[in-house]
């Protein structure tokens, strides 16, 4: 009988967290709620993720993820994508936002825009992405719907570095949810979210752990 709490973590959650000899310093790039920015700064409130959100760019300026950033007193960028003439140039001006301030993680947190290797190259292994999916399963922008419609038995969401190819790259970690009968997208994006909250604080750790070595 599947347990519908039944969660499974690979690799572990850090115990304890990571120290860096300075704080990590995140560049939050999002499109939506935001929920997943509020648990990276969350996390770092707790004291376990090493880091420092140093600015959150946001490209709708109709995305709650601007309202959450004031709350929490983050810096906050609109690069509306709308005004750019190409992939490429908005890339530049996030590249430019996240130097400016002092920043050199790329943490893309709901970021529904595809990047280019502009963007890769300029923070080597240090683009990450978050997805609700057993990558390689489901890339793109419908992954809950799909996941239900292909009738999979577990689902849950993956962390990785950014390559160029869509939700692709080096997977850093991920979580196993069960599906059940009777999901809905909302109902088992919320249980993919829950876990998505717990991941990408580890896997900004473990990523940062990595390179440091
Ligand atoms: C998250 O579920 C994330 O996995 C997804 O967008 C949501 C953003 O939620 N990202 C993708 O689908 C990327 N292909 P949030 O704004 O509440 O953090």
């Amino acid at each position: 009988m599947l347990d519908p709490q039944s969660v499974l973590i690979s690799p572990a959650l850090p115990d304890p967290w990571p120290r860096f000899e300075h704080p990590l310093k995140l560049g939050v790039l999002a499109s939506g709620r935001g929920s997943n920015l509020e648990a990276i700064a969350a996390s770092i409130q707790r004291g376990e993720l090493h880091a420092q959100i140093q600015v959150v760019i946001y490209n709708n300026p109709q995305a709650a993820v601007a309202e959450r950033a004031d709350r929490l007193g983050l810096p906050k960028v609109l690069l509306n994508h709308r005004h750019y003439p190409s992939r490429e140039s908005l890339d530049q001006d996030i590249i430019q936002t996240i130097q400016a301030h002092g920043a050199d993680w790329v943490i893309m947190a709901g970021w529904m825009r595809r990047v280019t290797q502009v963007l890769i190259e300029a923070f080597p292994g240090q683009v990450l992405n978050i997805h609700p999916s057993l990558l390689p399963s489901f890339p793109g922008i419908h992954a809950v719907e799909q996941a239900l419609a292909a009738g999979v038995k577990l689902s849950g969401c993956t962390v990785h570095q950014v390559e160029l190819q869509v939700d692709s790259g080096p997977i850093l970690i991920q979580a196993v949810v069960p599906v059940l009968p009777e999901d809905t997208p909302d109902t088992l994006q919320a249980r993919i979210q829950a876990q998505e909250h717990r991941i990408y604080p580890a896997a900004i750790a473990l990523a940062a752990s990595h390179s440091s070595t």
